[in-house]
């Protein structure tokens, strides 16, 4: 498949743009540093807010992934994002997309265990506005019509990939960290697989 990342030159981004090439995608990465962008991949230089960076990324694109994180004084890039981006997809009959959220953003229909509704309200007063970003991101996306899944992985780590990931649309996992080898791993199952479309997941490493 024709895949246009966003975030690729990122943490988590590396690592998807990697196992993507590796299962036989094609990858074409919006980055705003040329000199950082990702080997074997068809590169679009830009902002993930500026709509004519989008279009020229979205060219022959079948799904859209987005690992974008905010850099300092970036407290509303997912919603500034998102309001470009779906325009964007609809002009370019891009039906497919797949971002990551956090454990810490409520859904309808959530059964979050104790300690993760703790965390919730802990996250809702020290990352106010990362939070409030993330929250508005998900009701934009289920205002459209679109295909969307926003994974929510609690605190993201490094390391080796386990291949273990525990995944569900509205219980909490039991583990409360993930390794963004996994992560990347599990959006490109979520692709592939097409799973959990128009949903949520909260994901974590076993
Ligand atoms: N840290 C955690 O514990 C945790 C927990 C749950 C969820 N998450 C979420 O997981 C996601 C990925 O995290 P990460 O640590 O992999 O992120 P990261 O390493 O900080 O990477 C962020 C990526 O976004 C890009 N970016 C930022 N602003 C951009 C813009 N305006 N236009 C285009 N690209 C832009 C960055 O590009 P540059 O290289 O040009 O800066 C970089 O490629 C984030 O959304 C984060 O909130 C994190």
């Amino acid at each position: 498949m024709n895949v246009a990342v966003l975030g690729g030159t990122g943490r988590t981004g590396r690592l998807l743009v990697e196992e993507l090439l590796r299962r036989g995608h094609q990858v074409t990465a919006l980055v705003r540093d040329p000199d950082r962008a990702p080997e074997h991949a068809r590169v679009v230089i830009g902002d993930s807010r500026d709509p004519q960076a989008l279009a020229e990324a979205l060219v022959g694109a079948e799904a859209v992934i987005s690992t974008l994180g905010p850099a300092r004084k970036q407290n509303q890039l997912h919603r500034q994002t998102v309001e470009q981006l779906v325009p964007a997809m609809r002009m370019a009959g891009v039906r497919r997309y797949i971002g990551i959220s956090g454990a810490g953003v409520d859904a309808d229909g959530d059964c979050k265990s104790r300690r993760d509704r703790v965390i919730s309200a802990a996250m809702g007063l020290f990352a106010r506005s990362m939070v409030a970003d993330k929250t508005v991101e998900l009701a934009t996306w289920q205002d459209t019509e679109l295909n969307w899944t926003l994974v929510r992985p609690p605190r993201l780590m490094d390391g080796p990939a386990t291949g273990g990931v525990e995944h569900d649309a509205h219980v909490s996992t039991r583990s409360t960290g993930m390794r963004r080898t996994d992560l990347a791993i599990f959006l490109t199952d979520v692709l592939d697989q097409e799973i959990y479309v128009r949903q949520a997941p909260f994901a974590a490493t076993r």
